[in-house]
């Protein structure tokens, strides 16, 4: 299909009073997206010949988000209503026949439902063809008079219903494909006639009518795909949904997810055949996991990348990181941005890392810190070491050669250089650097004195108890405290 005689219209300017927000509404996030990014992307695969966003409300951050996609923002100052917002975009139009309509804040519209929306609406030869839905509930929506099977006479405004047309569950997505030529003259026409005295849209449909122009309605196939985001509740809603689509898809692509509705997964992520996401995971922004990894349960994983048989398992963190194939990390290990496990790396519980790369097999078992530090393969960290790499103004550099054995309860002092082969003796404060193949030990020597207990307890049993009269007056001063 070609649509180089189409423009895309965002209207993206309100402020959303019902969230009870600061933020505006279609600034709020929903499936790992902001709203009004989800409606823009949906249209790309259309290769409109532009886009245009209405803006208003937090015009910057709004157009922070949506000129990277390609479109261009212009401004509605004040916000006089849907209609008043077309009219302020059509100053931004070039020579489009056609436009596709679309608020910000209803992010669920695919773009295939999109098509079908553009194909109904050529084929008719329609002044305007209108995307609607059947809800159950159809209330705080616009709904749908229909003239005949195929055409609609206006749309009604939900503040403006008769107790009849309450009774109406087709409603109006707020979606359409309009030809530019017939809509402008309608809308001239349309008067705020309204309590909140602002120009809608809608209203343009029954002066089409009045002119003899055809509109058709298009009812989407999937109600859900035109849900709205006027309240914190819709929200909740529209993420389920999201959440729901996207775990749908990696079990199509061959993941196992245990529990699905227990799972968050950003719309970016990927995942490889015969991997296992156990309950309570998140995996977020643009992690990747290869082939028949674990991610188990309470993880969360925020751009990280995993290779193939990596194990996570539980109650781990993992931000910007690398974790080459088998891996295995955790439970309870916190991987920190610019972290990367090279192949059958582990780290174990209570693990934290940080700007550290750690060879390949090499071990890091238990309760330790690593940052700003290179390790060598086929390594062991002893459990309780930490890298002391800051000195309250600088961070400093640790580099642990291949083959190092550290001894548990090591503190290594940064910068310092541990090399190959190296021991580091157990409870170390280590300052200086080790040579390869050399044992570093830095802690006082152990003096130990034969018969010292048994001579200690005969000195203690001679002298006697304690006098109670000392135990009372702590307890008086305690209790004198306590009032
Ligand atoms: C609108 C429709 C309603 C439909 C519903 C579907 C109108 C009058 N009503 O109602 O028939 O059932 O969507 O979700 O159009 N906006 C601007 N400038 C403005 C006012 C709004 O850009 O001056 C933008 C908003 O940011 C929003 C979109 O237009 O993204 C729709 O506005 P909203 O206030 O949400 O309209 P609804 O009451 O939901
Ligand atoms: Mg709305």
């Amino acid at each position: 299909m070609s649509n180089n005689d189409l423009a895309v219209i965002v209207l993206a300017a309100g402020k959303g009073t019902r969230l009870k927000s600061s933020l505006a509404k279609v600034l709020h996030r929903a499936g790992g997206r902001t709203l009004v990014e989800h409606v823009v992307r949906a249209c790309g695969p259309l290769k409109a010949r532009e886009t245009v966003v209405v803006v208003g409300y937090q015009a910057e951050q709004v157009t922070a988000v949506v000129e990277p996609l390609d479109a261009t923002a212009v401004l509605q100052q004040p916000q006089n209503g849907t209609g008043h917002a077309m009219q302020v975009a059509k100053r931004a139009l070039g020579r489009a026949k056609f436009a596709i309509v679309l608020p910000g804040d209803a992010p669920l519209v695919r773009t295939e439902t999109l098509k079908e929306l553009i194909t109904v609406h050529r084929n008719g030869n329609a002044a305007a063809t209108i995307l609607t839905a059947v809800l159950v509930d159809p209330s705080g929506y616009g709904r749908i008079l229909r003239k005949t099977e195929t055409t609609v006479s206006a749309i009604v405004e939900e503040s403006q219903l008769n107790d009849e047309q309450r009774e109406i569950n087709e409603i109006n997505s707020a979606i359409y494909c309009f030809t530019l030529e017939k809509l402008w003259p309608a809308l001239a026409q349309v008067k705020p006639n309204n309590k909140h005295r602002e120009l809608y849209l809608t209203d343009a449909v029954a002066a089409m009518n009045a002119k003899g122009d055809t509109v058709l309605a298009h009812v989407a196939a999937d109600s859900r795909e035109v849900l709205g985001c006027n309240t914190r509740a819709d929200l909740a809603e529209v993420d389920r949904i999201f959440r729901e689509w996207k775990r749908n898809a990696l079990m199509d692509a061959g993941v196992t997810i245990q529990l699905p509705e227990t799972v968050l997964i950003d719309p970016d992520v990927t995942a490889g055949e015969d991997t296992v996401i156990e309950p309570g995971v998140q995996l977020l922004g643009k992690t990747k996991l290869g082939e028949r990894c674990t991610i188990r349960t309470g993880s969360v994983l925020n751009d990280a990348v995993l290779g193939d048989d990596v194990t996570v398992e539980p109650h781990c963190v993992v931000v910007e990181s690398r974790l080459e194939n088998s891996v295995l990390i955790g439970p309870f290990a916190r991987m920190r941005p610019g972290s990367h496990l090279k192949t059958g790396a582990r780290l174990g519980n209570f693990v934290e890392t940080k700007k550290a790369v750690i060879g390949e097999g090499t071990k890091v078992p238990h309760l330790t810190y690593l940052g700003d530090a290179k390790v060598g393969p086929k390594t062991n960290i002893g459990a309780g070491t930490i890298i002391c790499n800051y000195d309250g103004f600088h961070k400093h550099p640790t580099n642990i050669g291949r083959g190092v054995f550290i001894g548990s309860d090591s503190v290594l002092v940064a910068p310092v250089r541990i090399g190959d082969g190296a021991y580091v003796a157990a409870g170390s404060v280590i300052t200086e650097n080790v040579p390869a193949d050399g044992l570093g030990i830095g802690r006082g020597r152990q003096v130990n004195k034969p018969g010292w207990a048994s001579k200690k307890r005969r000195e203690l049993a001679a002298a006697g108890q304690p006098k109670k009269t000392k135990k009372k007056s702590k307890r008086r001063k305690t209790s004198r405290k306590r009032k």
